[in-house]
């Protein structure tokens, strides 16, 4: 279970990019974390990987809190897609990207081998295989930083906009692997129709604090609280006149 409590962050400017937030997701549940450009969002997912430190408050993961001597530990614990795929994809071809994380943990490149060929297969990118990493399409890297970190098996999954620059038919694969994926995820998205579809709960920042928290269907159909919060109703419940 994640529990974060009353956490300020501020980045080195002064900006006060978290104010006061306190969530919890537990095992296995799928939550959603919404909000207009600037809300926060990806500064939370940083901050829970610690790349970002709290001024205040607390962090705990499975009841243990989080500081510096524990980081290494909870690093193999949570995985974090990043916003931007070029800061996960730093080798020369796709498969040494992918086996990056299992190498460096030791595991035997039997195994690491299997393993890449079933994610690259359940994703559609086997094809990519031999590619240069730095030479693919936004969402040929977008979809190989995923494989990178689901090869890792982590207990938490967080991703920050997962389905951005993603064909409908990538996208559809990706979704239906994280439907199928049993670990506790946490899914940073403008996506509001991927969030309906896969999430169990939604969380809505707004100017770094929590505005709304709620059961998936209950937010994501309540177009004033929505539109207070800078964004709209899902496109699939949105009236379209042709
Ligand atoms: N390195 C930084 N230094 C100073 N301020 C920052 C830094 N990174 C982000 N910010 C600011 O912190 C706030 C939150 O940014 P963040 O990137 O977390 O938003 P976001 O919700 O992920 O937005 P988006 O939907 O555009 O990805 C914004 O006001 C942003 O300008
Ligand atoms: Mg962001």
């Amino acid at each position: 279970m994640l529990q974060i409590d009353r956490i300020n962050v501020k980045y080195s400017d002064g900006n006060q990019a978290l104010d006061q937030v306190s969530l919890s997701i537990e095992d296995g549940q799928t939550v959603g974390l919404v909000g207009a450009n600037g809300a926060g969002k990806s500064t939370l997912l940083m901050t829970l990987v610690g790349l970002l430190s709290i001024e205040t408050g607390h962090i705990l993961l499975d009841s243990i809190e989080i500081n510096k001597k524990n980081l290494g530990q909870l690093r193999e614990k949570i995985g974090i897609v990043f916003q931007n795929p070029d800061d996960q994809l730093f080798m020369s071809n796709v498969y040494d990207d992918i086996a990056f994380g299992p190498r460096n943990y030791g595991k035997g490149e039997t195994q690491i081998k299997e393993k890449i060929s079933d994610i690259m297969h359940r994703l559609g990118v086997e094809h990519l295989r031999d590619h240069n990493s730095h030479k693919l399409s936004g969402g040929e890297k977008r979809i190989i930083a995923i494989a990178t970190i689901l090869v890792m098996e982590p207990s938490y999954l967080l991703f920050d906009e997962p389905s951005s620059f993603l064909d409908p038919k990538t996208r559809r694969k990706l979704m239906e692997l994280l439907k199928g994926l049993t670990m506790t995820k946490l899914i940073a998205t403008h996506d509001l129709d991927m969030a309906l579809e896969l999430c169990d709960k939604i969380i809505i920042l707004k100017d770094g604090k929590i505005f709304a928290e709620g059961k998936t269907k209950d937010i994501l159909t309540n177009e004033a609280l929505l539109l207070e919060a800078g964004l709209e109703l899902p496109f699939c419940l949105q009236r379209v006149n042709l």
